[in-house]
């Protein structure tokens, strides 16, 4: 095993506790030989043999007796090439790393196909949620139309502490690094980099052909107040960080990550705290969704584990040939500007007759219709202006967008989401 911390700590006391009952699912034992860290002298959640470790990686990916690698260290480098190693000296990977999937999934699976191993990744998606082998698997019959998700745990936290009142964006996410569900440097959570690692990764598999992260168009929570949840209740919607993939009518594929208001009927409106959820949309299921805790160590440890015994059995049968993924389709992604939804608007305005209409006239112009409008005096001159639109193109909303920022009688466009469902 490479790397001994939260998902580690997990997967080796899972083992020693479970022992017994693995070894009869196998038919033999399931020996956890060596474990990679970077400092031995470290304390740890839990504590294996000294012998076991070592900060020396090369001896372990070469070492002929051991059959399989679990890799949970994390970060794209030096992972990546440990896994190309363990790979190369005949090893089944099994890997909880979304970063080191999203960039290089593609490749990796290839040559583990080539050499007749595999590499497998339950735990990169949704933490213990099944969802990478239900899209390998069972759903296969299916094609594919959409997938939607709250794929990441601390945002669906902060953005839920915030909907309750429990605090604006900056306290809620000081209490998600209190309570040890944001890191020290929650960036890429919070600009949404960590989703659309995980869209690509779960993309590729429903697609059937390589998605990269940096094709899917990303934006994070950062600029989400309180009141934007009071009105978000006020309309019946609420609001997510939502990883969305979908196959329009020509066969592009979209592929996004912003916050988004969703109708509080919505399966993945309900889906709160650190919860994570997947729906998948297939031609002959419909609709399914998957949900469950998405992080922590005993989540995390059971896809690492069910992984593992997996690619175990391949060990004992012989290895049988798997089926790992069927990477061969040229994906067509599709821009952001054809986007058809609607719109919320929220925007601080001077309070006088005529601003109403005069934002009207732009958004008209840019054939931008008006579905709803709430109006709220702030003080006497400064009125809050919230505005949902009819289903219009993104680019068209941009333009406007662009056209009302310098508006003298603007004084700040506060909030702008896209509206789903
Ligand atoms: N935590 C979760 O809930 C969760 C959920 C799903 C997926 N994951 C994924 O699981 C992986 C591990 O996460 P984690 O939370 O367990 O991380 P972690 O607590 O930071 O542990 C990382 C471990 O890897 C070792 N390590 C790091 N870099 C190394 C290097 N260059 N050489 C040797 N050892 C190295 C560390 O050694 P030292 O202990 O000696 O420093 C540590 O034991 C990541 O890919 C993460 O995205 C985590």
């Amino acid at each position: 095993m490479l790397g001994l911390g939260v998902v580690g700590s997990g997967v080796a006391r899972i083992l020693s506790e479970k022992a017994e009952s693995y070894a009869r699912e196998l038919g033999c034992p399931l020996e956890l030989s060596r474990v990679v860290v970077r400092d031995t002298g470290k304390d740890r959640a839990y504590a294996i043999e000294p012998a076991r470790l070592t900060t020396d990686a090369a001896s372990v990916l070469e070492d002929p007796e051991i059959e399989l690698i679990v890799e949970v260290m994390g970060g794209e480098e030096p992972a990546h090439q440990y896994i190309r190693d363990a790979l190369g000296a005949g090893k089944y990977v099994i890997t909880a790393n979304k970063e080191v999937m999203a960039k290089h999934g593609a490749s990796l699976l290839t040559l583990a196909q080539e050499r007749k191993l595999d590499v497998l990744y339950e735990a990169s998606v949704g933490g213990g949620i099944p969802i990478i082998a239900p899209l390998k698997r069972d759903l296969l019959a299916n094609e594919i139309v959409a997938l939607s998700a709250v794929i990441n745990g601390t945002t669906n936290y902060i953005l839920t502490a915030m909907s309750r009142g429990e605090g604006d964006f900056d306290e809620a996410l000081a209490k998600a690094q209190a309570l040890g569900y944001a890191e020290a440097d929650p960036a890429n959570d919070i600009e949404g980099t960590d989703a659309a690692y995980k869209l690509a990764i779960l993309a590729s598999l429903a697609f059937h052909g390589e998605v990269r992260p940096d094709q899917v168009y990303c934006e994070g929570i950062g600029g989400l107040t309180n009141r934007d949840f009071r009105y978000a209740r006020e309309l019946g919607y609420a609001i997510k960080l939502v990883a969305l993939a979908r196959r329009d009518a020509e066969g592009g594929l979209r592929l996004r990550v912003h916050p988004a208001m969703l109708p509080e009927g919505e399966p993945l409106a309900k889906v709160d705290g650190v919860l994570n959820a997947v729906e998948v949309e297939g031609d002959l299921l419909g609709r399914t969704l998957f949900e469950g805790q998405g992080a922590g160590a005993m989540p995390t440890t059971s896809a690492v584990v069910a992984d593992l015994l997996d690619a175990a059995h391949s060990v004992v049968s012989g290895g049988r040939e798997r089926l790992i993924w069927r990477g061969e389709a040229a994906l067509r992604i599709v821009s952001m500007d054809d986007l058809r939804t609607r719109y919320y608007l929220r925007m601080t305005v001077t309070d006088r007759p005529g601003v109403l209409a005069q934002i009207a006239r732009v958004l008209g112009e840019a054939e931008i219709s008006i579905a709803t409008v709430l109006q709220k005096a702030t003080d006497e001159r400064v009125a809050e202006l919230v505005i949902m639109t009819h289903e219009a193109q993104e680019a068209s909303m941009q333009r406007a967008l662009a056209e009302l920022r310098p508006l003298p009688e603007i004084a700040e466009i506060g909030t702008f989401l896209r509206v789903e469902g």
